[in-house]
Order: structure tokens, then C-alpha cells, then sequence
């Protein structure tokens, strides 16, 4: 039996509570009624796991890790104030920067421990470097496209996939030569540096479109080079952690791709921006039918069952609030009001949820895209706000389009539609929207927010 002594009982049980509050944090983030409570107890359990490892025996000096907590801090506070819609970006900077500190923690144990590095270790320590190394190149370069100051077109070549492979094999092949003759220092650089370059090639030929879903794949990377780091330091923590990590964030990715349409190895392989493109070329100008807010604001009214469809560009707009007065000022006359959720409406999972909680919309009255689609055809007007992709009934009819197959909200089946958008822009996938053209569909041009707050104004609520 272990014989801790009284710190190490302590250091064991803060550990212990901590990943209880890891695996409840994972729990509670599922539903929007419980996900504050997730996020309190995520960042308690990261405190507690903090706060363990700082009373660890082994820790002699603390000049350097205060140095660091307040340079983290000091770069960390900033970095949590971005806006909504930056969050994908902001969230793949984070695991570049996680990814980095495995990485660098791995080179460190390896160059202490050799050359005799027991072969268990030497193959969790290469897994370490190699996903830790890779996952913060791909990391900062899905960031920089999201964030537009790298180009997000994909940009292809032929035989790509046989390099790409290629240099994760050649690098997998040294990490077995480590395994075999530890000794041999000198190959080490290379389980870094080509993943790294990996990690850059990895992510060329992919668009713009997809790079939610590989920020989700990396963070799922991110959580198993932590876990194989654990079995480096002997953490347990750190391995059920990253093990969480790596398989939620494996499943979100999956997820993800479901309800865009998208096949895993065609995310990962196909350029589909590079389709976008070529369809957003087809646009044409045909004619569409606008309202102005006080039709709208008269049908809304008159209306017994609506639903409102919420998208990227209500989040762009900050409208939720507005939002919610509609919502109130239409209930208080009797109509039945409901949201549709698209699960990739927006940016990143969750967004139109985050917003309408933000903005106290009753949980009840938000509806998945399988729970609402049946609800259409008995709907007077489907209110679709921002909306644009997630709408598009050219998902369920034109098999040429890059979107075919993709789950939509079916507000064509609804007996109005209308939309509220600034223009006939396209949304993310770059494509035209049959929906616009269609006898029944009003188009709404205006700012999201400003033209809710029209609409509200004529329905008779508001706030101001
Ligand atoms: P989009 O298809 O991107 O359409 C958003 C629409 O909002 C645009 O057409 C834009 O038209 C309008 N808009 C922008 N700013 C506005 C403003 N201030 N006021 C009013 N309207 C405004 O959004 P969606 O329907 O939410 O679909 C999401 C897309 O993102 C899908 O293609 C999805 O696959 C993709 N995606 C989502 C995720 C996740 S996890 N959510 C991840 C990866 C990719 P105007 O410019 O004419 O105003």
C-alpha cells in the first residue's frame, strides 16, 4: 500500500474532488439550464488542481512560477474580453498555447530522463511531443484564418494528402526508433519539428467553413497529448483530464460534422471552400418581395403561431435583446412564440443558445431542429433572424449544391416566411438562398437589431 504522508493526502484528495468537478463540469455544460453551474465548477476544479500542484513536495522555489502566473494573467485577461462571434479563434489560441506547454514540458523530461528512458515512457513521451507539437502549428493557423489575417481559402495541390501522411508517418517511424535506442538524442528534434510543420500542412487545404470542427478536432489533440503527459509525470489528474478533453472534444467535432453533412475524412480532406466559391459565382438576380417593419409588425400581430429562426447575424447584430422584447411583446398578445435551433447556427456550438439564455428567453421555448421541424407546416410565420444557411431548402432539393444533405429548419413549410437580413449577401457557405425567392417569403432588409426594434415598437413593448 502507498503510505502518503499528511501533504500528499492532502494534494490526493484536492485532486480527487477536482476531477469530480471536471466530470460534473462536463455534465452540467450539456443543457443551457445547468451550463453556468458547468463553467463555475470547471474553473473551480482548474483552481483546486492549481492549488494542489503548488503544494507539491517537489516545488522548492516559487519565484519562477509567480513570475509566470502573472504573466499569464497579465496576457490571459485580455484574451477572455473578445467578442462572441471571436470565440472559435480565440478558443484556438488557447490550445496552441496549451499545446506549446506540453510540448516544451515533454522536451524537458526527455532531455532530464535520458538516455535511460524506459521504452513505456519514451512511447507515451513521443505521443506527447508529437500531438502537443502538431496541435499548436495547426492551432495558430486555424486561428489566423479564422481571424482572416491568414487567407481562408484552401489552397490544394495534388498528391497533398500523400505528403500530409507521409510526414506524420516518417514522423511516427522516428518516435519508434526512440522507443528502440533512447540513446539516440539526436533523432529527437525531428518528433518535434515535423509536426510541426505538420501541423501547417494539416490545415492548408482546409476551409474557412470547416474550421470550427477542426478547432474541436485539435482541442480533442490538445486533451491527449495532456493525458500522455500524465503518464510522463505520474498524474493521474492530468490524465483523466486530458482524457476528458480528448473525448469530448472528439465527439463535439463528430457531432459537428453531422449536422453540416460533412463525412470526418471529408472535413479533414476535401476543400470545401473551394465548392463555395465556384457556387456563390451562380448567384443571380431575381426578384424577392420586402416588407417594411410596420407589414411585418401587422402579421406578426395577427399571427397565432410563430417561430423565430435566430442565425449568425443576429449574433453580428447583438439582437437577442431586442429579441426577447419581441418575444414579450408578442406572448403578451396571445401569440404562441417558439425558437428553432439550428446545432451549427452561428459560429461555434451553442451560440444561439448562449445568446437567447443572455437574453432570459424561457429554456422551454427553445426548440432543437428535430423537435421544431414538425411544428412548420401548423406555423403562420416563420421569423427567420439572421439566418441564412441553416434555412436553405437547397440542402434538401438540389443535389448539386455543396450543402445537399446538410440537416436544414424546414421555415419553407411554414405559411409566411420572412427574413431579416441587411442584404442578398450569402452567408458562410457562400451560396445563394432559394428560400428568398419564394411567394410566401417577405425579406426584411435591415440590421438585425434596429429592425426588431422597429417591429417591436409597432407591436406595442419594449423597454425604452
Ligand atoms: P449564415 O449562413 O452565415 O448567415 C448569416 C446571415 O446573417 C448572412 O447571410 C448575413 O446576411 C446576415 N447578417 C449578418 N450581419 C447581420 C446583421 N447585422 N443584421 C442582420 N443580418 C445580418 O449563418 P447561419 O444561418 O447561422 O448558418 C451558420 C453557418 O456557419 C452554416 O453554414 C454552418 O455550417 C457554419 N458553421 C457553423 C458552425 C457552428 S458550430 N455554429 C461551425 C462551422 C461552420 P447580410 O450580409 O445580407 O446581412
Amino acid at each position: 500500500m502507498t503510505n502518503f504522508s499528511g501533504m500528499e493526502q492532502i494534494i490526493e484528495i484536492t485532486y480527487l474532488i477536482a476531477t469530480a468537478l471536471f466530470i460534473l463540469s462536463l455534465k452540467w455544460l450539456s443543457s443551457p439550464a445547468t451550463a453556468r453551474r458547468g463553467v463555475f465548477a470547471g474553473e473551480l476544479g482548474m483552481l483546486l488542481a492549481i492549488a494542489g500542484t503548488l503544494l507539491h513536495h517537489g516545488i522548492v522555489e516559487y519565484k519562477w512560477i509567480v513570475m509566470a502566473l502573472v504573466l499569464g494573467t497579465i496576457i490571459g485577461v485580455p484574451l477572455g474580453e473578445v467578442a462572441m462571434t471571436a470565440v472559435p479563434q480565440r478558443t484556438a489560441l488557447s490550445h496552441a498555447f496549451g499545446a506549446l506547454c506540453v510540448t516544451l514540458v515533454g522536451t524537458a523530461e526527455f532531455y532530464l530522463r535520458t538516455p535511460d528512458v524506459p521504452r513505456f515512457m519514451m512511447g507515451v513521451l513521443s505521443l506527447e511531443v508529437i500531438l502537443g507539437s502538431l496541435t499548436f502549428t495547426g492551432s495558430l493557423m486555424a486561428a489566423g484564418k479564422l481571424q482572416e489575417v491568414l487567407p481562408q481559402r484552401p489552397i490544394t495541390y495534388k498528391g497533398q494528402n500523400i505528403v500530409n501522411l507521409g510526414l506524420l508517418g516518417v514522423a511516427i517511424v522516428v518516435a519508434s526508433m526512440l522507443v528502440a535506442h533512447p540513446e539516440k538524442t539526436q533523432l529527437f528534434p525531428l518528433i518535434v519539428g515535423i509536426p510541426l510543420l505538420f501541423g501547417v500542412m494539416m490545415i492548408i487545404p482546409i476551409g474557412g467553413a470547416d474550421m470550427p470542427t477542426v478547432i474541436s478536432l485539435l482541442n480533442s489533440y490538445a486533451g491527449l497529448s495532456a493525458a500522455a503527459m500524465g503518464f510522463v509525470l505520474d498524474s493521474k489528474l492530468l490524465i483523466i483530464a486530458g482524457a476528458l478533453d480528448g473525448a469530448s472534444g472528439f465527439i463535439l467535432s463528430v457531432n459537428m460534422s453531422k449536422a453540416m453533412n460533412r463525412s470526418f475524412s471529408n472535413v479533414l480532406f476535401g476543400a470545401f471552400g473551394q465548392e463555395q466559391t465556384a457556387a456563390a459565382a451562380k448567384q443571380e438576380a431575381r426578384p424577392v418581395r420586402s416588407a417594411t417593419p410596420e407589414e411585418a409588425a401587422a402579421i406578426l400581430a395577427a399571427a397565432n403561431k410563430v417561430v423565430i429562426v435566430p442565425g449568425y447575424g443576429m449574433a453580428v447584430a447583438q439582437a437577442q435583446h431586442k429579441v426577447r422584447e419581441l418575444y414579450d411583446a408578442l406572448t403578451k398578445r396571445g401569440v404562441d412564440v417558439k425558437f428553432g435551433i439550428h446545432p451549427v447556427a452561428g459560429r461555434m456550438p451553442g451560440h444561439m443558445n448562449v445568446l437567447l439564455a443572455e437574453a432570459d428567453i424561457p429554456y422551454d421555448k427553445l426548440l432543437d431542429m428535430d423537435e421544431i421541424n414538425g411544428d412548420f407546416p401548423q406555423t403562420d410565420v416563420a421569423l427567420v433572424i439572421g439566418a441564412n444557411d441553416v434555412t436553405n431548402p437547397a440542402a434538401r432539393t438540389d443535389a448539386s449544391s455543396p450543402i445537399y444533405g446538410m440537416p436544414i429548419l424546414d421555415v419553407d413549410k411554414a405559411r409566411t416566411v420572412m427574413v431579416i437580413k441587411r442584404s442578398m449577401a450569402a452567408g458562410f457557405a457562400g451560396i445563394d438562398n432559394p428560400l428568398y425567392y419564394l411567394d410566401k417569403t417577405l425579406m426584411l432588409f435591415g440590421d438585425a437589431k434596429s429592425f426588431v426594434g422597429s417591429i417591436v415598437r409597432e407591436v406595442g413593448g419594449g423597454h425604452e
